[in-house]
């Protein structure tokens, strides 16, 4: 379950009571069952995958993602694995762990671990959401927001495109003044 963080340290557990605090972000937070097939689940269980692996568990769920691109238009899918064994993983994250926006939407369906995205709302206050497994999040395209994991480092989420030119963070110089747990 998703949990939010205001930023007088207020926590939200109630998706409805989160949603009510997003609404001005137009942030869409749905819940995406990933089923039980054992197969599945054994994989997401997995520390790191192979690429066969990270195929195997993308096609298992591209029910979502047809539906992605027959409902708007989303063209290609791949699958992010982030563990504390990952040689690079501070430079992976080092790139989106500063207030930044994107000129396409973030669209994100987290199926094991947690992170954390962080969002300056219109009125400039900030916010940090945890997203946990099973969560579905599109964060708009232009929305400032920062993206870390908690202290499990830990999370696979599957990654939705349109397309990948308006990929690249666009830092815009703000401070980040709450943070829930230390990269
Ligand atoms: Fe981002």
């Amino acid at each position: 379950m998703a949990i939010l963080q205001l930023e007088d340290k207020t926590v939200l557990t109630n998706l409805k009571d989160i949603a009510q605090e997003l609404a001005s972000l137009n942030i869409q937070l749905n819940r995406w069952e990933i089923g039980d097939n054992p197969q599945l689940r054994r994989l997401l269980a997995q520390d790191s995958l192979n690429e066969n692996e990270k195929e195997q568990i993308l096609k298992a769920l591209d029910g979502y993602f047809e539906q992605l691109q027959q409902t708007a238009g989303y063209q290609s899918r791949d699958l992010i694995v982030f563990h504390p064994g990952v040689a690079n993983l501070d430079a992976l994250l080092g790139k989106f762990d500063q207030i930044h926006i994107h000129a396409d939407d973030e669209v994100r369906f987290i199926i094991d671990g947690e992170a954390i995205f962080g969002f300056v709302r219109p009125d400039g206050s900030q916010v940090e959401l945890t997203v946990q497994p099973e969560e579905y999040i599109n964060v708009p395209a232009g929305t400032e927001h920062w993206f870390y994991l908690t202290p499990a480092r830990r999370v696979k989420a599957v990654r939705y495109f349109i397309g990948t030119e308006g990929w690249v963070p666009q830092y815009t110089d703000k401070k980040i003044r709450t943070r829930q747990a230390v990269i």
